[in-house]
This record gives C-alpha cells, sequence and structure tokens, in this order.
C-alpha cells in the first residue's frame, strides 16, 4: 500500500473510532435507557447524506482531574451543517457518552463555531442537548464557554430561528441556551431541565421531589411553559421539529417556504355558522373553527398544554405560513391570564420578528381578576401581549368571532393597535364588558333598592337587553370603521386569505431606536 493510500486508510479509521464517542459501552449504556446517540439523533433529523461534520478532531484541552488522560476524538458535541427537506441548518447535538455531555471549553467553541456560520449564512439552527452541564473538571473555562454560546444566541435571537430539542437530563447551564432560544421540544420520560438536580433541591430547602416532577417533559409543557413541546419518544420529537421547521423561514429577511395546497381558496363551511352557542355562557371548542379555516385542516399547536385557555400555532392559508393566535372559550372561558399572555406575547414576537403574518381569532370576555393574578402581576405580563401586538408590524388579520370585552378587546390585536384588517362575526359583542357587569355597575344601587325579588329580575333582565341591544353587537365598532366588515362565518377562510394576499406587500417602519423597554 502507498503511504498516501495507508493515510487515507488510517484516516478512515480514526473517523470510524471518534464517531464512537465515549464508546460502545456508554453507547449501549444510553440504548438501554430507551436513549439515541447524537449521531442517531442527527441522521435521523437530516435529509440522508447531507451531514457536514466539522471539528470531528477537536479534543478538550483540560489538565485537571486526570482529565489529561481521557481524550475522545470530536469531545462531547457533535457539530455541522445539512439539510432538513433541502433547507440548509446548522446543528449540534450533545453527547452524552462522552463526559455526560458535560460542556468543555473546546465544546463551546465547536458549537460557537456552527452558531456563528448559521448567522453569517442565514441559516437556522436546531441544537440537540443532552448534557450534565458544566464539565466540573475545567471550573471556569466551562463557565466561560456557557457565556459565549449565551451571547451568540442573543446575538442570533430574531435573526434566525433557533431550534432546542431536550433529549435528556439537561442541567445548570446546559439548560439556559434552551431558554435563550425561539423553542424548546422535550421528551417524555426520558428528558429533564433543571437549574438544580433533587439532591440539591433536598439539601437547601428540604422538600423532596422526584427529577420528572421538578423538571419533567410533562412539568415544563402544561406548568412552568419552558418546554413548547413534549414528544412521547425521541423519534416524535425529530419528526416535531422537522414539521416547525416547514412554516418558518430561514431567517429575518426571508419568507417561509409557500406550500402548495388542493384545499380551494374558496371553500365555505356552513359548520361556523352553527358553532355559537345561544347561550354566552357556553363554551364551544376554538380547534373546531381553526381547524376549518386553514388549508387542509392542518395546524401546528404550540405550547398546547401550557395555558390552554389561549391556543398558538402554525397554520398555513391559501399556501402561505400564518402564526395563529386564539382564545380557547372551553377552558376558563377564554380569559386572558399571566400564563395566556405570555405564551401569547412570545408567539407574536416570533412571528413578527420572521415575517410570518398573524391570524387572531377573539373570543375573550376579559382579564382574570383577583389577588392571585394581581400579585403576579397580570399588568405587567398583560402589557407583554399588548405590547407584542402593538409593535408588530407583520401583516395582522383579526376575526372577533363573539366576546371582547374591555382591555383583553383591545390587547387582542384590534384596530387601534395597527390591526390591518378586522372582522367581526354578526355573533360578536365588542364592549367595555358583558351585560351582567354593566348592568352591576350602573343599575346596582337601583336594582338593591326594589324590595320585591321578582321585580328586581324583571327591571335587570330589561336592563340587560338594553345593554345588549346596544352593545353586545358588531354594528357600532362597524359604524365607526373599527372594522373593516361583518363577515358571514361560512366565508371566513376566503375573507382571511384574500386579506393575507393583499397585505403580502404591507411595509411599515418602527421609529428608530436602540431598542425596545417591553415590559419584563
Ligand atoms: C463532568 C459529568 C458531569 C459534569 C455528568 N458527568 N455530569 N462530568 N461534569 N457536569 C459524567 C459523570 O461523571 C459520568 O461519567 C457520566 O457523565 C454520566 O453521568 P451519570 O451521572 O453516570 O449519568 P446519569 O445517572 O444518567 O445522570 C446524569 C446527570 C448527573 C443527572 C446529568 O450526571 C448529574 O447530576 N450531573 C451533574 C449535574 C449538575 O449539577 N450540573 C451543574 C453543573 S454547574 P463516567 O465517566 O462515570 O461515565 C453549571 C453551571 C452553569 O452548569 C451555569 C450557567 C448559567
Amino acid at each position: 500500500m502507498s503511504i498516501q493510500r495507508q493515510k487515507i486508510a488510517d484516516l478512515v479509521d480514526r473517523r470510524a473510532s471518534a464517531a464512537l464517542g465515549g464508546g460502545r459501552e456508554r453507547i449501549d449504556a444510553q440504548h438501554r435507557k430507551g436513549k439515541m446517540t447524537a449521531r442517531e439523533r442527527l441522521s435521523l433529523l437530516l435529509d440522508e447524506g447531507s451531514f457536514e461534520e466539522f471539528d470531528m478532531f477537536v479534543q478538550h484541552r483540560c489538565t485537571n482531574f486526570g482529565m489529561e488522560r481521557q481524550h475522545f476524538d470530536g469531545d462531547g458535541v457533535v457539530t455541522g451543517q445539512g439539510t432538513i427537506s433541502g433547507r440548509l441548518v446548522y446543528v449540534f447535538a450533545q453527547d452524552f457518552t462522552v463526559n455526560g455531555g458535560s460542556l468543555s471549553k473546546t465544546m463551546s467553541e465547536k458549537i460557537c463555531k456552527v452558531m456563528d456560520m448559521a448567522v453569517r449564512n442565514g441559516a437556522p439552527v436546531i441544537g440537540l442537548n443532552d448534557s450534565g452541564g458544566a464539565r466540573i473538571q475545567e471550573g471556569i473555562d466551562a463557565l466561560a464557554g456557557y457565556g459565549e454560546i449565551f451571547e451568540r444566541n442573543i446575538l442570533a435571537s430574531g435573526v434566525i430561528p433557533q431550534i432546542s430539542g431536550v433529549f435528556g437530563p439537561c442541567a445548570g447551564g446546559a439548560v439556559y441556551s434552551p431558554a435563550l432560544t425561539d423553542f424548546t421540544l422535550m421528551v417524555r420520560d426520558s428528558s429533564y431541565m433543571v437549574l438544580t438536580g433533587p439532591g440539591v433541591v433536598r439539601q437547601v430547602t428540604g422538600e423532596t421531589v422526584s427529577q420528572e416532577d421538578l423538571g419533567g417533559a410533562s412539568v415544563h409543557a402544561s406548568k412552568s411553559g419552558v418546554a413548547h413541546f413534549a414528544a412521547d419518544d425521541e423519534r416524535e420529537g425529530i419528526a416535531m421539529i422537522k414539521e416547525l421547521l416547514s412554516f418558518l423561514p430561514q431567517n429575518n429577511l426571508s419568507l417561509a417556504p409557500e406550500l402548495p395546497t388542493e384545499d380551494p381558496v374558496g371553500r365555505t363551511d356552513d359548520a361556523l355558522d352553527e358553532i355559537i352557542p345561544d347561550s354566552p355562557n357556553k363554551a364551544y371548542d376554538m380547534h373546531a373553527v381553526i381547524g376549518s379555516i386553514v388549508d387542509d385542516g392542518r395546524f401546528f399547536e404550540v405550547h398546547k398544554e401550557f395555558a390552554r385557555n389561549i391556543i398558538v400555532g402554525f397554520a398555513h392559508l391559501g399556501g402561505q405560513s400564518v402564526g395563529i393566535v386564539a382564545n380557547q372559550p372551553s377552558v376558563l372561558a377564554g380569559v386572558l391570564d399571566i400564563n395566556a399572555s405570555r405564551k401569547a406575547a412570545r408567539f407574536v414576537r416570533f412571528c413578527d420578528a420572521f415575517n410570518i403574518p398573524l391570524v387572531t381569532l377573539v373570543d375573550v370576555p376579559g382579564f382574570l381578576c383577583g389577588t392571585q393574578q394581581e400579585y403576579g402581576a397580570i399588568i405587567t405580563n398583560g402589557a407583554k401581549l399588548l405590547y407584542a401586538y402593538g409593535e408588530a408590524t407583520v401583516p395582522k388579520v383579526t376575526v372577533t368571532l363573539r366576546k371582547s370585552y374591555g382591555g383583553a378587546h383591545i390587547v387582542m390585536s384590534c384596530k387601534q393597535l395597527r390591526g390591518d384588517i378586522n372582522y367581526a362575526w354578526p355573533s360578536a359583542g365588542i364592549a367595555v364588558m358583558g351585560a351582567d357587569g354593566a348592568v352591576e355597575v350602573l343599575y346596582g344601587k337601583e336594582l338593591k333598592e326594589e324590595a320585591d325579588p321578582e321585580r328586581r329580575a324583571a327591571i335587570a333582565e330589561a336592563r340587560k337587553k338594553e345593554y345588549d341591544d346596544l352593545f353586545c353587537n358588531p354594528y357600532q365598532a362597524a359604524q365607526k370603521g373599527y372594522i373593516e366588515d361583518i363577515i358571514e362565518p361560512r366565508n371566513t377562510r376566503f375573507r382571511v386569505i384574500r386579506a393575507l394576499e393583499a397585505l403580502k406587500g404591507k411595509r411599515q417602519e418602527m421609529p428608530a431606536k436602540k431598542h425596545d423597554n417591553l415590559p419584563l
């Protein structure tokens, strides 16, 4: 064999050995836990044969605690570029088989390199996390590594989409990079996100809690909202990341890809003419409305289990990718509370940063009141959503289905927050508050003075009817030009698509400023 051939054979061997990460035994241990390796995850995520790996031979430089005798090519992360459905993405996947995926300085350099490339070349970055946090043996160098990654997460925010998959235990610094990205996906029963594990929690606070109850996927997907998606297994998680990407543009200067559809733009749906119950206090499922109007009934919901009183997610309308925000009357009557406001505000800001038009479906009785909400700063949190809609310059199309009361009316993409096209169904009521509340405020004294309960009830009914007739309809708003039109529910799909078509050329500038001061 020639010397050159020998060197090529050596390279092939070295690559094969690097691809084993922390070695066969640790790979088997990973599999026994029902987890895939970093490379297996990437091969599922990326188009076949598209992965271009970088820095496969990088090694850590730590000389503490015997680390100088323990080297693995590539260290604890696999990085590179590839394509998903033919579109360029940059990726990193932490390798738990190498020191538990714990972050060394060299690992951070590898991750930062692909993040820099992603920003320079305008492509999304996807991180698959599975890490014990800062590599303890490296001390301050590992912390510096996290700092470098976080700074890049921050600078890339709003420039390229950043998606985090959490595929194993993620502790300490390992959770803050996902928290800075646009979307975080977790896997049920095998991934955890905690600042400090149950042992430390017990030591510090005396509280005994399992890993799952402290930072499992169901906790973060339903209680804290840290996770936008919870998958049943890693395969489903990776499929969800790919689907999410199909709604997003490559960067803030491009548009999301159009998805051609056989679903006719002019399709009407008679069922929508029957969906609003006669009683204003009766609920219906807003998912049915969304499913009826979007292309092929396909809705990709974000934060499905968190703050279910508001629905957010992606769909296509006439082939165009859109962000949908909708109150959900069947959960807490669709009221806006702290979590619903936070959830929707973050989604609206994401869509605005990435040129994704917003379609808002309104049926909101108001903000949730009470000490719990006030102490938790519903004022500041509600203002987040108000701010997000008000600053958004993407096309904004709003349809009011039923209730749109008070502050919540203003917040939910009203005309005065630079809504482009605002429609209402004939069942809409746009008012300061509902009839019950209004009659109590305006006529409470008069009603109290009426001793006869029957007469009192009759007066209250008459006052409510008077109020309903005057305010609980869309005509007052239409007369004043606060909505563009009152539309028949069955026509909602094509009216919204027509509005979005017309808004494709929308241009709206913001006043020059260093940055805003969003109420945080
Ligand atoms: C170095 C680590 C490590 C770490 C795990 N390992 N975490 N090595 N630094 N942070 C190593 C283990 O020693 C072990 O090595 C291998 O990875 C697998 O770990 P196991 O514990 O055997 O696995 P498992 O039982 O699955 O538990 C995983 C784990 C646990 C839950 C992640 O290892 C753990 O709790 N690690 C520490 C988590 C933590 O407190 N991190 C915070 C760091 S401080 P061998 O050789 O035996 O295979 C931090 C601050 C940054 O991140 C703050 C920035 C804001």
